[in-house]
C-alpha cells in the first residue's frame, strides 16, 4: 500500500485515543491550532481523505470533524476547491505571554495583605468558632417550606426584585428587631444581604474614603478588618476590657472616619459594652461626625440578664448601621443577613447593591421569609440557645482544673465561644498544637490582634474556644482528649 502523500500542514502532535469519539478530538485538535495561530487564516487543511489515512482514522471521523469546524466559522470553503482556516484574526490569541509584569493595582496589593484564610474543611470539630449548632436545624421544615414555595412561585417575584430584598421579609426582620431587640425601625430601612460579612463590606465600599482612619476592636474580628482595609481605609485598633470597646481610647485615637464594634458580645473576647458607653459612643460619633457600624452577629445566645439595648436602638442621629444575620441561628452556608441602616442611606446602599449583585436569590430570602411567619424561626432560636447553653455547661464543667499558663475558663453568659488568656505566645502554640495532634481545634487569640498591635505579643496569647458546634458528648470526648495531650 502506498505511503500517504506528506500533509501540506504540520499535525504533528496530533493524537487521537481510538477510545473516545474520534471526530471530536479531532475537531478539538485542529480548533485550538486555528485558535493559537499554529493553522493560520487562509491555510488549506489537507483533504479528508489524506487526512484519514494519516491519523489512521475513517474518512467519515475526519468529515464531521470538518463539518463542526466549518458549522462554527473556524473552517471556509467546503465545496470543491477544499477546506480553508478561516481569517479569525480577532479571534486568534498569540501562545501565552509570560506572567504579565506590570505593577499589581492598589486594589489587588490590598488584597494580598488583608484576606480570609480558607475556610477550616468537612464537619464541624470541638472547639470551631463561629460554627452555631447546625445539627439541630429543622431541615424537614425548611424543605417543606421551599418545596412550597418552589412548586407554584408567583409570577411576581420570578423577575428582577428590589436590591433592598424581599419585602415580606424586611417586614418581619423589622418586626423581630421591634419584639427581640427593643429595635424600632421600618421595613424599609432594612436592607437584606448575603450574611453580616457583606452588610459589613457595603459600610467599608460606601461610608470610607481612601485614607480614612477606622477604629477597629483589637483583638476584633479580622474579616471586618480587612474589608475596610481593602475599601482604603486606616486601621485604627481600638482597646477592649471586660466592658467591651475601651470608649476612653477612642477618643484619644484621635479622628477616625468609622467605628465598627460588636457591643452585645465583644468578639472575641465576650465582653458586652455597658450602657455607659454605648452613650459615649453614640455621643462620639456625634462629635466627630462618625459612623458607627454595629455588628450583631450573636445577639440571640444570651444566657442570662436582659440584653441592653442595641446602639441602633438609642440612636438619635442617624449614625448607627445595625448589622445581624441569619447564619449563626441556621446554618453559615445559608448566606443570609440584613442591615439596618439610617433612612438617608437606604437608597444609596440599595443602588450599590444592585450593582454587586442586583439582589439575593429569591427562594431562601422566601422560605426564610415563611420560616419566620409560621413561628419556626422563633422556636429554633429558642432550641439553639438552649442548645449553646448546654454545651457551654459541659464545656465549663469538663475542662480541667488547672492547665499550666493557661488563666481559669471565664463565666460565658451570651454567644458561641469564649475566651481565655494564654501566659505566653509559646505556650500558646503548645497547648494548640498538642490538641490538634489529637483532632482538637483550638483557635489562637495572637490571631484576632491587628498587625503592629502595640501590645507585647505575650499578653495578645489566648485560646478561643468555641463551645457550640458539636453536641456535648463530643465536647466530653474532646475534652478527655486534651487531658491525655496536655498530660494534666
Ligand atoms: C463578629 C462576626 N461578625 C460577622 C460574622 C459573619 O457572619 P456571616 O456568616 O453572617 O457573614 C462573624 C462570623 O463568624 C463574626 O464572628
Amino acid at each position: 500500500m502506498p505511503l500517504p502523500a506528506p500533509l501540506p500542514v504540520d499535525l504533528s502532535g496530533v493524537r487521537l485515543d481510538p477510545a473516545q469519539g474520534l471526530a471530536r478530538q479531532l475537531y478539538q485538535a485542529l480548533r485550538e491550532r486555528i485558535l493559537d495561530g499554529r493553522l493560520a487564516g487562509g491555510t488549506r487543511l489537507p483533504a479528508s481523505r489524506d487526512l484519514a489515512g494519516l491519523l489512521g482514522i475513517s474518512r467519515n471521523s475526519v468529515t464531521r470533524a470538518f463539518d463542526q469546524l466549518y458549522a462554527e466559522g473556524y473552517v471556509a470553503g467546503r465545496v470543491g476547491a477544499g477546506t480553508y482556516v478561516a481569517e479569525l484574526a480577532a479571534a486568534v490569541r498569540p501562545p501565552p505571554a509570560p506572567a504579565s509584569t506590570a505593577p499589581a493595582s492598589q486594589a489587588l496589593q490590598r488584597l494580598a495583605r488583608h484576606h480570609l484564610a480558607a475556610p477550616l474543611e468537612g464537619a464541624p470539630r470541638a472547639f470551631r468558632v463561629g460554627v452555631p449548632a447546625f445539627d439541630l436545624f429543622p431541615f424537614e421544615t425548611w424543605a417543606r417550606l421551599s418545596a412550597r414555595f418552589w412548586r407554584k412561585p408567583s409570577a411576581a417575584r420570578l423577575g428582577y426584585g428590589d436590591p433592598a430584598g424581599d419585602g415580606q421579609l424586611r417586614e418581619l426582620i423589622a418586626a423581630y428587631l421591634r419584639n427581640s431587640r427593643g429595635l424600632h425601625c421600618e421595613p424599609a430601612q432594612i436592607l437584606v444581604t448575603c450574611g453580616a460579612q457583606q452588610a459589613i463590606s457595603l459600610c467599608a465600599q460606601l461610608l470610607v474614603e481612601a485614607g480614612d482612619r477606622v477604629a477597629i476592636e483589637n483583638p476584633g474580628y479580622r474579616a471586618a478588618a480587612h474589608a475596610f482595609a481593602v475599601a482604603g481605609a486606616q486601621l485604627v485598633g481600638i482597646a477592649v476590657d471586660g466592658e467591651g470597646l475601651d470608649t476612653a481610647a477612642l477618643e484619644r485615637a484621635g479622628r477616625c472616619r468609622l467605628a465598627y464594634v460588636t457591643p452585645s458580645h465583644q468578639y472575641p473576647s465576650g465582653g458586652t459594652l455597658s450602657l455607659a458607653r454605648r452613650l459615649e459612643l453614640l455621643d462620639w460619633a456625634e462629635r466627630h461626625d462618625g459612623w458607627i457600624v454595629e455588628d450583631d452577629y450573636d445577639g440571640e445566645y444570651r444566657f442570662s440578664g436582659t440584653p441592653l439595648a442595641p446602639l441602633a436602638a438609642l440612636d438619635r442621629q442617624g449614625r448607627v448601621l445595625y448589622v445581624g444575620t441569619f447564619c449563626k441561628i441556621a446554618f453559615p452556608a445559608l448566606r443570609l443577613g440584613y442591615l439596618v441602616l439610617p433612612p438617608a442611606l437606604v437608597e444609596a446602599f440599595s443602588r450599590r447593591r444592585a450593582l454587586d449583585m442586583r439582589h439575593s436569590e429569591i427562594g431562601s430570602q422566601a422560605v426564610m421569609a415563611e420560616f419566620i411567619a409560621a413561628g419556626h424561626f422563633q422556636r429554633h432560636i429558642r432550641r439553639m440557645r438552649s442548645a449553646a447553653r448546654s454545651r457551654r455547661d459541659a464545656l465549663l464543667a469538663g475542662w480541667p482544673q488547672q492547665v499550666p499558663g493557661c488563666a481559669p475558663l471565664p463565666a460565658v453568659e451570651a454567644g458561641l465561644h469564649l475566651c481565655v488568656r494564654v501566659d505566653s505566645l509559646a505556650r500558646e502554640r503548645e497547648l494548640i498544637a498538642a490538641a490538634a495532634a489529637v483532632g482538637v481545634e483550638l483557635s489562637a487569640l495572637s490571631g484576632y490582634w491587628l498587625a503592629h498591635s502595640a501590645e507585647p505579643v505575650d499578653s495578645r496569647a489566648g485560646l478561643v474556644l468555641g463551645f457550640a458546634a458539636v453536641p456535648e458528648a463530643r465536647i466530653a470526648e474532646a475534652l478527655q482528649a486534651l487531658r491525655q495531650a496536655w498530660g494534666i
